[in-house]
């Protein structure tokens, strides 16, 4: 395993302190020696590589144990590094303008001269891009200079990291470092928007940025994903917990675990262990705890988890799509 040795460095402490410190250089420098680096952003955490790198690429798939077809998304530190990896029409300049540094992933036609290895764009002809906002990201993408690609940091199958020990239990003995940037804030993944000449801009994946906050900014209604072929890593399987998962639930087993949303309590008593998205019933909350939740419920090997019905609008589609995933088997 060329990534056997594990540096958790903390860095929730430093927060507001330079971030230009030696710890910044030092995993700038393990990912120019083509080893992967752990990293907070606002919403997972990823797990990151030199995106020109192929073999460092390689080991991101090996290391999460993902189908080498499901594309990555690159990672730069501003707007001026992302539209030079690929073709932006006035929509996809808009959307960059509107929501970078933030929770989106622009996918466009690579440019001809693109940073990005082909394997992490899985042979196609198109590009995932994104400048995050979180302080240790932007930090560490300007000191590598480069784009980084990097999927959240978990292993295939598994639910999306949100905090560093979520990183070091999954894949702890297969990266290089993991920056510990505390909890992550918004806890589901980026919004992928596809937009390519000819075609309505399609949602890929609902995430961070709502649909609706895209189509203000559009000014027209954002369209589907066309099949499952060109987003491999919407799989049913992708958000599953080892347990089942039992959606719309209004009661819960003595052996089963309770995910609930809002103030009212289960019927039938608590279940084995009891935890609640957002006892106020905030879809934000709710999305910053969801896969925090799901795995500590997890870990205590219930026969299913019964999760309580949350609202369908703004950040409640991205949760239900995560939840649905997580309960398709
Ligand atoms: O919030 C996020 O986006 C996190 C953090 C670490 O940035 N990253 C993340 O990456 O969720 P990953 O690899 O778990 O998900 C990337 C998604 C997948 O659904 C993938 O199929 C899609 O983006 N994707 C990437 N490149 C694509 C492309 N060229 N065409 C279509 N879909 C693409
Ligand atoms: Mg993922």
């Amino acid at each position: 395993m060329p990534h056997a040795r594990l540096r958790v460095i903390s860095y929730a402490g430093a927060m507001r302190e330079d971030l230009s410190t030696r710890l910044i250089l030092d995993a700038a420098a393990a990912l120019s020696a083509g080893r992967l680096v752990a990293f907070p952003t606002e919403t997972v955490y990823g797990l990151g590589a030199d995106a020109g790198d192929g073999r460092a690429v390689a080991a991101i798939y090996e290391a999460k144990g993902r189908p080498s077809f499901n594309p990555l998304i690159a990672h730069v530190a501003d707007v001026r590094d992302a539209v030079a990896l690929g073709v932006f029409d006035p929509r996809a300049t808009a959307l960059a303008e509107a929501f970078w540094p933030g929770p989106l992933t622009l996918v466009v036609p690579a440019a001809r001269d693109c940073a990005v290895h082909e394997l992490a764009r899985a042979g196609l002809p198109t590009v995932a891009v994104r400048v995050p906002s979180h302080p240790v990201a932007r930090a560490l993408l300007a000191a590598f200079g480069r784009p980084v690609v990097a999927p959240s940091a978990n292993r295939s199958g598994r639910v999306s990291p949100t905090r560093a020990e979520h990183v070091a239990a999954d894949l702890g003995d297969r990266v290089g470092v993991i920056l510990d940037g505390g909890p992550t804030e918004i806890g589901v993944e980026s919004t992928v928007l596809m937009c390519l000449p000819g075609e309505p801009v399609r949602l890929l994946r609902p995430g961070g940025i709502t649909r609706e906050a895209a189509e203000a900014v559009l000014g027209e209604a954002v369209a589907e994903r066309p099949d499952a072929v060109l987003a491999p890593g919407m799989t049913a399987q992708h958000y599953a917990p080892r347990a089942a998962v039992r959606l719309e639930a209004h009661e819960v087993a003595a052996d089963e675990a309770w995910l609930g949303f809002g103030p009212a309590a289960p019927l039938g008593g608590r279940g084995l262990a009891h935890l609640n998205l957002s006892p106020t019933g905030d879809l934000a909350d709710a999305a910053a705890n969801l896969f925090a939740y799901l795995r500590e419920l997890d870990a205590l090997d219930p026969v299913s988890i019964a999760v309580a019905p949350i609202p369908a609008g703004g950040l409640g589609e991205a949760i239900n799509d995560r939840l649905r995933r997580a309960a398709a088997r």
